[in-house]
């Protein structure tokens, strides 16, 4: 077993939405081990030798502004639609390094609890009461804040309901499985879920379609690592281990399903917009995140009752208290009363849009970070990438001074309202869309830039080798182990593996309507400070005292994505390596093939997938050799025929009619899971077909897919 898998792993990328999912990346590293890692190339070149330009942007980056300009995003409320200032605020700085700036605003659907009480009622009648918001603690500023923002599920159903409840592991269709082939009634009782492992929203919309009348999601320390008070860490503020009163509010939204605003799916919100009826986007029954100190409590009324966690038999079933068995229950005459009622109307949403014309104005590149936060914090989730935002956006300027002008135009972009679902994003995608799918290079995302230290990169195959040579230029701060570069951070966190594209941040509706994109930030492993993902502590204090002590990472992060952008913005040959993406593509269809392998059509042919890939990859050696040539010969007409291929070729991965069941969701290579919501599934249509039984659609899929990688390929032609 390689030893990272030992020493630490983390979630390889923010596709999981700044969660921790250890099983995951666990199980990719081990399934397709060698199929899309990247070998470890010699060691990077030390100290790493820059030209000009990029010395100029790599200096720009101070940890002083970056400190502060994430101290005033972290210090007022900013989810979704509550702070115009914030967005002006935005567009001042990023005006005044020398963008041209505008706000884009969007009227969306928002929610917000009315009244939301959680009640846990023992047999004998002794009570215990959930509390929705963090303990207020005097080492950390704005957890004493009065307009704090109460722990809750965006999109949640309301109702006031009192019942009989059930451990449900993860909250996966396989665990809701176990209880019903044990014989457990789950109509009208209330699921109590563990976090983690797949999107939040799924483990709701799992418990409703089982007939259930609420659900419950609390924090297990199982997703902390070695880092638990269990294990003799002091709990924050005192020190890493996550502290009990700490709770991940989210969005419950189907996500697997929709993005964006859902009175507005498939279209642009505008104010005299159509709207439709929310209710086949989100859940109908009400949920409410709790602590996991109140989770304690639940989980302990259950014991010797139902299915054990033994019984089970189920990964992420059994957690990391030492003192509770996990017992399924229910208990007889063990209730919770939940009382939760949401109130929805439309508001505004500011979408800051910063723009850097270029000479090529038909080929556009976008970097984008959302800016709304669940907390008054926020200073991982998103601000930490907020305020690498406005770093690059002053080493850009430094070269506007010179006089520099970009060859392709640069987009920044400073979503709104990414928490509810993407919203800010997806709209704007929405009301742009010509304009992007003739002229988009790529979308690069950074989201959470910095939530520890262990670097994290998921993206299309195209992009990746760049991405990753760009990171042998970056000095990698003292203290984390030693490593010189950023490169060699990475390589000791993933091995090299990089991930498919899911959903879960702000790239989802590029990547779906087929433009190429990555998605960069850090995080923390099983042996660093525990990050309160959407908790109250996710905080300026928390940051500078144990995420980022000096903002050194949050400087490294800025200092990659600041090249990368450059050099995909103004070389003369954009960037990519198509032989590697047609690796990728290699290496996903063995994944399918493995799904297949287990499924119950083993016998699915998906040799006209195979073909397909085969003719792209011809495409790609021979565009990639023709490139070589138009860049040695620095041959300007011969370029822009290439450049124009590489703009276009991921366009043909999206399928018209969108995917069955998700018309928005159009890439046919990677999409979020059905049953994950984050984590990608690779040639998704063919495998929701395979997984909801439908042989006859998996094979129609299958000749869909092919399709669309030989468009792809057609369009690489030369
Ligand atoms: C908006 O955010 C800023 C900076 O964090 C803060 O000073 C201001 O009070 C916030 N506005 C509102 C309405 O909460
Ligand atoms: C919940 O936490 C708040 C903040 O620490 C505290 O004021 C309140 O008393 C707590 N409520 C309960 C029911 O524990
Ligand atoms: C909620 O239900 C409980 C138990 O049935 C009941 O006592 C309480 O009055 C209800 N509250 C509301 C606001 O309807
Ligand atoms: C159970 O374990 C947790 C975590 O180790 C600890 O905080 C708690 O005090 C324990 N509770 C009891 C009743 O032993
Ligand atoms: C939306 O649809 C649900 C379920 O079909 C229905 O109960 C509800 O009344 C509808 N709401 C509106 C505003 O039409
Ligand atoms: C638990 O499940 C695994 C497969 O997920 C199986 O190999 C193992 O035998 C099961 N163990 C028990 C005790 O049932
Ligand atoms: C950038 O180009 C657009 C489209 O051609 C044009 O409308 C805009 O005025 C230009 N902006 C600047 C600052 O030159
Ligand atoms: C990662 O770094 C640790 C500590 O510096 C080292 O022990 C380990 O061998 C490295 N792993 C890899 C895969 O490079
Ligand atoms: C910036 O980094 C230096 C060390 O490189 C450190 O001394 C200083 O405290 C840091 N500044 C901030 C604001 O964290
Ligand atoms: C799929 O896997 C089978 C073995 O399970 C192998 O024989 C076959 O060649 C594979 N097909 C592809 C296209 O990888
Ligand atoms: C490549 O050709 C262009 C257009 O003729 C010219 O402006 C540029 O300086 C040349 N670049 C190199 C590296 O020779
Ligand atoms: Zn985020």
């Amino acid at each position: 077993m390689p030893r990272i898998l030992s020493s630490f792993i983390l979630l390889g990328s923010l596709a999981y939405a700044c969660q921790r999912d250890w099983d995951a990346l666990h199980r990719r590293m081990h399934q397709h081990k060698n199929h899309n890692a990247h070998a470890k190339r010699a060691a990077a070149e030390y100290p790493p030798r820059l030209t000009e330009v990029e010395s100029i942007l790599i200096n720009s980056f101070d940890n002083k502004s970056l400190s502060d300009w994430s101290y005033y995003y972290t210090h007022g409320n900013h989810l979704g639609s509550y702070n115009k200032t914030m967005a002006e605020w935005t567009a001042a700085k990023w005006r005044d390094a020398g963008f041209d700036v505008h706000l884009a605003e969007y009227p969306i659907w928002v929610t917000y609890p009315e009244q939301s009480s959680l009640r846990l009622i023992r047999p004998d009648g002794t009570t215990h009461d959930a509390n929705l918001t963090e303990d207020v603690l005097t080492e950390d500023d704005t957890s004493s804040y009065p307009n704090r923002i109460p722990a809750f599920h965006a999109m949640s159903g309301s109702g006031n309901v009192t019942a009989e409840y059930v451990y449900v592991g993860r909250g996966t269709q396989a665990d809701f499985k176990v209880l019903k082939d044990a014989g457990i009634d789950l109509k009208g009782k209330i699921a109590l879920a563990n976090y983690g492992a797949i999107y939040r929203g799924t483990k709701v919309k799992n418990a409703q379609d089982n007939g259930m009348a609420g659900c419950i999601i609390y924090t297990d320390p199982l997703d902390d690592g070695e880092v638990t008070e269990e294990n003799g860490y002091a709990a924050y503020p005192h020190g890493p281990a996550r502290n009990p009163s700490s709770i991940q509010r989210g969005s419950v939204r189907f996500s697997s399903l929709y993005s964006g605003d859902p009175t507005t799916v498939g279209w642009a919100s505008a104010p005299d917009s159509t709207r439709g009826n929310v209710s086949q986007y989100n859940p109908s029954i009400p949920s409410i995140p709790i602590s996991m100190k109140d989770g304690w409590q639940l989980l302990k009324a259950l014991e010797s009752n139902g299915v054990t966690a033994k019984e089970a038999n189920r990964s992420g079933w059994e957690g990391a208290f030492g003192n509770i068995t996990y017992d399924s229950g229910p208990t007889a005459g063990a209730v919770v009363n939940m009382n939760h009622f949401m109130k929805g109307w439309i508001a505004p949403v500011w979408d800051v849009i910063g723009i850097i014309n270029g000479t090529s104005p038909d080929e556009v590149v976008i970097v984008g970070n959302h800016r709304d936060a669940w907390v008054i914090g926020g200073a991982a989730d998103p601000n930490s990438g907020s305020a690498v935002l406005i770093e690059l956006a002053y080493a850009f300027g430094k070269l506007l001074e010179k006089g520099w002008k970009p060859r392709r135009t640069i987009v920044l972009g400073s979503w709104d309202a990414e928490e509810f679902g993407l919203q800010g994003s997806t709209e704007w995608v929405e009301s742009h869309l010509p304009w992007l799918t003739s002229s988009a290079v790529a979308y690069l995302n950074i989201d959470v830039a910095v939530s520890g230290p262990r670097t994290a990169f998921s993206g299309s195959g195209e992009i990746q080798t760049f991405v990753v040579e760009q990171m042998k230029k970056i000095l990698f701060p003292e203290g984390w182990g030693d490593l010189p570069t950023l490169y060699d951070m990475w390589y000791n966190t993933t091995e090299g593996e990089i991930s498919p594209l899911g959903s879960g941040s702000d790239y989802a509706s590029f990547y779906q309507n087929g433009i190429g994109c990555i998605d960069i930030g850090s995080d923390g492993g099983k042996t660093d400070p525990v990050y309160h993902y959407h908790g109250n502590y996710d905080s300026y204090a928390w940051m500078s005292k144990f995420g980022d002590p000096g903002f050194r990472i949050h400087t490294a992060m800025g200092q990659w994505l600041s090249l990368i952008l450059y050099h995909i913005a103004d070389d003369p040959l954009i960037p990519w390596d198509l032989p590697n993406a047609a690796m990728v593509l290699d290496s996903y269809l063995s994944e399918l093939n493995e799904t297949i392998s287990e499924s119950d059509f083993p016998e699915l042919d998906i040799s006209p997938l195979a073909s397909a890939i085969e003719e792209f990859t011809k495409q790609a050696e021979n565009i990639a050799k023709v490139a070589e040539q138009a860049r040695s010969f620095n041959d300007t007409m011969l370029l822009s025929v290439v450049n124009t291929r590489y703009r276009d070729f991921s366009r043909g991965y999206a399928s018209a009619g969108g995917l069955p069941g998700r018309e928005t969701f159009k890439n046919v290579i990677s999409a979020p899971g059905i049953d994950n919501g984050y984590g990608a599934d690779v040639f998704p249509a063919v495998t929701d077909s395979i997984n909801k039984g439908d042989g006859e659609g998996a094979k129609a899929w299958v000749e869909k897919t092919s399709k669309a990688v030989l468009k792809a390929a057609e369009i690489l032609e030369v």
